[in-house]
Formats: C-alpha cells, sequence, structure tokens
C-alpha cells in the first residue's frame, strides 16, 4: 500500500510518501519566515503560502522519490482541525490528484495522524494505549484501544501546551515560536518548582487549562523587565543557551518543570483511572518535542512498567508523513471518503464518517 499524504493544517505545507506506514520520502516547506514577522501565523498569508509551494513540492516529491502518482494506492489529505483556508489548499490539491488518478481519497483527522505517528515504523505497539497530544492548538489525553478506535478523556479548557510556551516565550521577548527557545534555553537549568503555578491540578478530571501560568509569567516579567532585553540573535541560526543570561535562563527552566508537571499529574491520574488497562503510553504533536516533557514521561513510564512510544522530533512537528502513515492504515482497512470530503476548522471535532468509496475517475 502506497500512500500520498497532504499536510496544511497550519504553517507547514508538507508532502510525503508512506509504504505501508513506513516512511518513503517527505518534502516540507516551513512558513516560520513568513510569519516570524508578526510573531504568530496570519492565516490569509498561510493559505497563499500553501498555494504557492504545493505544486512545488508534489512535484519534488515524485521527482526524487522515482515514483508516479500511478503507483499511489491511495491520497491522504489533513482535513482538520486547522486554519480553514489552508486546509481548503491540501483538499483542493489531493481531490483533483484523486480524481484526475481515480484514486481513493482518505481525509485523515490532523490529531490521529499525530497520535499515530508516535508508532510510525515501530512494529511494537500495543494496546490500549493512553496516547498524550500536546500541540500548538490542542492539548488531550486519549485512550487508544487499537490505531483506529479512540476515545477522548481530557482536553484543554483554554490555551493549548504550545500556547502556553508560545505565549510565556512572547512574555521573555524570546523569537517565534517560543516553545524550541524555552526549551534549549532552560536544559540544564535545576528548575525552580515554586516560582509557577501549576494549572488546573485541584480538582479531579483530566482537562488542562493553561491561561493561568501564561497570567503568571507575564506578571513576572512585568515586574522585571530586564528580562526582555537579551538580545534577540540571528533566530534561523542553532540557539546557543550559554549566550543567554542565567536568570533568564531559569525563568526558562521554572516554565518548562510548570508545564511537564502539569502534563505528568494528568498522565498519572489518567492511568490511575479510565486508562489504568492501558499497556503502553504515547506522546505526540510539536511540544512532545520539548526535552523535559520527553524526559518526564519516561519516568511515568518506567514507573508504570510501559513501553514509551515518542516520534522523533522532525515528526512530532506537523508533517505529512503522519498523514500518509494514518492514510495508509485507513486505507488498509477499507476506510476512505468520497469528493464530497470537508474541511473541519479549528475547535470543531472530526467526524468519522468514512465509508468505502470506489475512486472517483475523470470522464473521458
Ligand atoms: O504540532 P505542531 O507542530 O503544530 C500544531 O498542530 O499546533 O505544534 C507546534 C507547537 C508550537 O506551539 C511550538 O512552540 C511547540 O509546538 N514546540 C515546542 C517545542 N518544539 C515545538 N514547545 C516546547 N518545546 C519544544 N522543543
Ligand atoms: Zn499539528
Amino acid at each position: 500500500m502506497l500512500c500520498l499524504g497532504i499536510e496544511t493544517s497550519c504553517d507547514e505545507t508538507a508532502v510525503a510518501l508512506c509504504r505501508d506506514g513506513r516512511p518513503v520520502l517527505e518534502k516540507l516547506a516551513s512558513q516560520v519566515d513568513v510569519h516570524a514577522l508578526f510573531g504568530g501565523v496570519v492565516p490569509e498569508l498561510a493559505s497563499r503560502e500553501h498555494l504557492r509551494r504545493m505544486g512545488p513540492l508534489l512535484g519534488a516529491l515524485f521527482a526524487e522519490s522515482g515514483l508516479g502518482l500511478a503507483e499511489v494506492d491511495a491520497i491522504a489529505v489533513a482535513r482538520g482541525p486547522g486554519l480553514l483556508g489552508s486546509l481548503l489548499i491540501g483538499l483542493a490539491a489531493a481531490k483533483g490528484l484523486a480524481l484526475a488518478a481515480g484514486k481513493p481519497l482518505v481525509g485523515v483527522d490532523h490529531l490521529h495522524a499525530h497520535l499515530l505517528a508516535a508508532t510510525i515504523g515501530r512494529d511494537d505497539a500495543a494496546y490500549p494505549a493512553l496516547g498524550l497530544l500536546v500541540s500548538g492548538g490542542h492539548t488531550q489525553l486519549t485512550l487508544l484501544r487499537s490505531p483506529l478506535s479512540l476515545t477522548t478523556l481530557g482536553r484543554t479548557l483554554d490555551d493549548a501546551a504550545g500556547e502556553a510556551f508560545d505565549k510565556a516565550a512572547k512574555s521573555l521577548n524570546l523569537p517565534y515560536p517560543g516553545g524550541v527557545y524555552l526549551d534549549v534555553l532552560g536544559r540544564g537549568i535545576e528548575a525552580d518548582r515554586r516560582l509557577f503555578p501549576r494549572p488546573y491540578l485541584d480538582n479531579r478530571n483530566l482537562d488542562f487549562s493553561f491561561s493561568g501560568l501564561k497570567t503568571a509569567v507575564a506578571a513576572f516579567v512585568a515586574g522585571r523587565p530586564h528580562l526582555r532585553q537579551a538580545v534577540m540573535p540571528d533566530a534561523t541560526g542553532p540557539i546557543e543557551a550559554e549566550a543567554w543570561p542565567l536568570e533568564l535562563r531559569r525563568v526558562c527552566a521554572a516554565v518548562n518543570f510548570a508545564i511537564a508537571d502539569t502534563l505528568r499529574v494528568k498522565v498519572e491520574r489518567a492511568l490511575a483511572g479510565p486508562a489504568s488497562g492501558a499497556v503502553s503510553l504515547l506522546a505526540a504533536g510539536g511540544v512532545a518535542a520539548n526535552s523535559r516533557i520527553r524526559d518526564m514521561l519516561a519516568g511515568v513510564a518506567r514507573r508504570h512498567g510501559l513501553p514509551l512510544f515518542l516520534p522523533p522530533p522532525a515528526l512530532c512537528a506537523d508533517n505529512a508523513t503522519m498523514i500518509a502513515a494514518a492514510g495508509c492504515r485507513l486505507a488498509a482497512a477499507g476506510l476512505f471518503h468520497d469528493l464530497g470530503l470537508d474541511a473541519v476548522p479549528r475547535g470543531r471535532k472530526v467526524p468519522w464518517d468514512y465509508r468505502p468509496v470506489a475512486p472517483a475517475r475523470c470522464a473521458g
């Protein structure tokens, strides 16, 4: 099963091929440089960049892989949740290819694909699994009874973990996107565990709320304006942690701790509750690249005697390999969409509306 995956839900334009769930090749164009000027993703610009980059990326994917559209068995596309205008570019590309080549179309839930990315290339995945999804737009705990049977156990009520990182970074005047700066600057520094609150733990549920942490960091920095005055280095080069003031790095370490430990408490609560039957732990999404969170998860897995599945950093962030890999699974199970497939905007749940359909063909 050779599957083409297309990802355009936010600010990465990506296309990839997977064979039987294993990566063949990916071509990805990040738009970070476009949006960095504005300190966040500008939806209109994102759509236009996807449109500009999609054709050349597809051309390069087929040229470099030596494979052709005729050899593809299914075309998978991220249908949401995401920026509506951006998703429509990916859907239009996928539908055009499906129609022209007479290939079946598979709409993929971006969040489902993130979670399955944890087990790409692994033959030892075990279910039921507890999945932690931590990205720029979502923070969720999910019980996976199998790769295709998911139940959400808890979700964020306001900011996602990635937003908490990015907003804390903005308060500290760190370059956009700030999550990776907080991670790298805080590495190897003993965190002051009392500096910031671990938000929304004083309850019995599995939901998250990170907006209070954002406010706490902003208030802390407001009283120490010099923290915002570290000279901004070349944001395109590697992050040299030693070049930054130690006081700022201590703040970064404390933010990392507050987010990682909040996630830890809810993961352990899930393992003691509705996910007590889980035989493995997996985590995914851009924030799963965070070193303190990866260490935290390794500790939880060890204490509970569970195998831990974490994607390599490149498969944590948005990518098309995860869409193609999820597409392989769905297509192999006979789950497809017709050309009426619609996009699902941010904040809405992606319906499980797959059905077996014959590929559409271009007349003549
Ligand atoms: O999954 P993703 O690439 O896009 C969404 O679907 O949202 O996640 C992007 C988020 C951003 O908030 C970014 O700052 C954060 O992941 N992120 C990190 C790290 N790398 C990316 N946050 C903390 N530590 C990192 N190393
Ligand atoms: Zn994502």
